[in-house]
Formats: structure tokens, sequence, C-alpha cells
């Protein structure tokens, strides 16, 4: 599970992508494209992502109609639709693309319609994608020490890649940027978990996800393929 190729080009857009809902206009037909043959390499394990244009997002997000539906088949891990979407999403930025992960904004009715969704599906998400119509800016994040009990230095310490990996798993969007993870990095690995007070749970194992997927694609830019492994409390990479 968690089986990726990555890219090279998506430790890039992890350091320059931030969240867009005001769009100049929807990708362009080379763009979908593109987008739509990545949207099929996504899809197994579990889940499936999806392009549509026309309705389905509320009017928070303005001036695109393109989204990207993440199905999953109950009882798949949700770190898996954080995973395989935020590849889509880290794909579209180097693209020149802006995007937004959507829980909330979006018409669950038009969704479930659009996907012809199963008894054996959920949709907890859905990413609007279009031209940005301003350039990204550095979100805030929680502290690096905060986030792992290490400093930048320490971790270059244990090693390149665990450097890389925390760095970029710290960057993760999240639910209203609740950035609920606990992350441990030692000499042979690095665990993106669930911290003991979570405010908001619904979507913790999903941005769990996202932040597994920067992690790898970090360790990648390090020369390392993180090969990830359940633990009690989230998930361990080794690399
Ligand atoms: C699972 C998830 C659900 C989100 N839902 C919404 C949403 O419904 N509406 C919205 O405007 N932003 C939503 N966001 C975007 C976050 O607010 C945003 O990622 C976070 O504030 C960090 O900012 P950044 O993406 O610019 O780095 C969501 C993000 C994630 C990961």
């Amino acid at each position: 599970m968690f089986e990726l190729k990555l890219e090279k080009n998506w430790y890039d857009a992890m350091y320059k992508r931030s969240s867009v809902r005001a769009y100049t206009g929807a990708p362009d037909k080379e763009q979908l494209d593109r987008l739509g043959v990545l949207c099929r390499k996504l899809s197994w394990q579990g889940i499936t992502v999806r392009m549509f244009k026309g309705p389905g997002l509320r009017s928070q997000i303005k001036g695109t109609d393109v989204y990207a539906v993440i199905v999953a088949k109950k009882g798949t891990p949700m770190e898996l639709e954080g995973y395989m979407g935020e590849a889509l999403v880290l794909e579209a930025t180097a693209m020149g693309l802006g995007t937004c992960w959507l829980g909330a904004g979006f018409h669950m009715d038009v969704i479930s319609r659009n996907v012809s969704l199963q008894n054996d599906e959920e949709v907890h998400c859905v990413i609007s994608l279009g031209k940005a119509n301003l350039p990204a800016f550095a979100p805030k994040r929680k502290d690096i020490v905060k986030v792992c009990g290490k400093t930048e230095e320490e971790l270059a310490a244990l090693g390149v890649w665990q450097k890389e990996a925390v760095l970029a798993a710290r960057l993760a969007p999240s639910a209203i940027n609740m950035q609920p993870w606990k992350i441990t990095a030692d000499r042979s690995s690095v665990a993106i978990e669930e911290p003991q007070f979570v405010l908001y749970k619904k979507y913790a194992a999903l941005d769990r996800g996202i932040a597994m997927l920067h992690a790898a694609v970090g360790a990648y830019h390090a020369g390392r393929e993180a090969i990830w492994k359940k633990n009690e409390e989230g998930y361990a990479m080794k690399a």
C-alpha cells in the first residue's frame, strides 16, 4: 500500500503551493489530458480519482468549474485518499495550476450523481483545479520543534532523508490548517502519527496521508524510496 511512482518535480511543488480559492479560468485541454492520465495512475488500492468539469463546487470557489473527486471503497484507509489526492495537487502545482482541497466546499448530491456513487463507496473530499489569480504565498505552519521535537540541525544529524522528509511533511496542507500530526524521526525511520489531542478529527487520517506523501517526496529528493508500515498511531516510513 502507498506504492506510487513519485515525480522529481513534486519536491519544488510542495515548497511553492498554497490553497487557491479564486481562479482566472479552468485548466486548458492539454492540462486536463495530462491530469486525466495521472488520475488513472492514482486509481488503485481502493481509490478512484476522477476529474469533472461543470457544477459541483460551492460558491467559495470562484473562476473554475474543474475538480477532482476522490472516491474510496469503504474500509480503505483514509490516509490513502490524502496520499493519492496530494499527488494530484503536486502534479497540478508543477504544471502551474492552483488547487484547493475541499471537505465542505462541494455539493454532495451533485458529486454523488456525477460519480454514480455505489453503496460501498464514499467521497470525503474533492480538489478544485484551475488557473490561479494570485501567486502562491507561504502558509503558516507549526514550528519544526513543536511538530517533531527536534531542530533542523538535529534532524540533519540523523540523516539527510529524515530531515527532508520531516521538513516536507510539516508543510503539508490540512483541514482548517490544524496540522494534526506528531512526527518522530530516528536513525532508521520517520513516523507520522496522531497526537494525543486532536481538536478536529474528521479529516485527521486524510491529513496524515497528505503529510505522508510529502514525507515520501522529501525522502525521494534525498535519494531514498519510502516504504510505509502501519503502527498503532499512524504510519512509519523506512527509506
Ligand atoms: C482534508 C482537507 C479539507 C479541506 N477543506 C476545505 C474546505 O472545505 N474549504 C476551504 O476553503 N479549504 C479547505 N481546505 C484547505 C485548508 O484550509 C488549507 O489547506 C489549510 O488552511 C492550509 O493552507 P494551504 O493549503 O494554503 O497551505 C481543506 C484542506 C484539507 C487538507
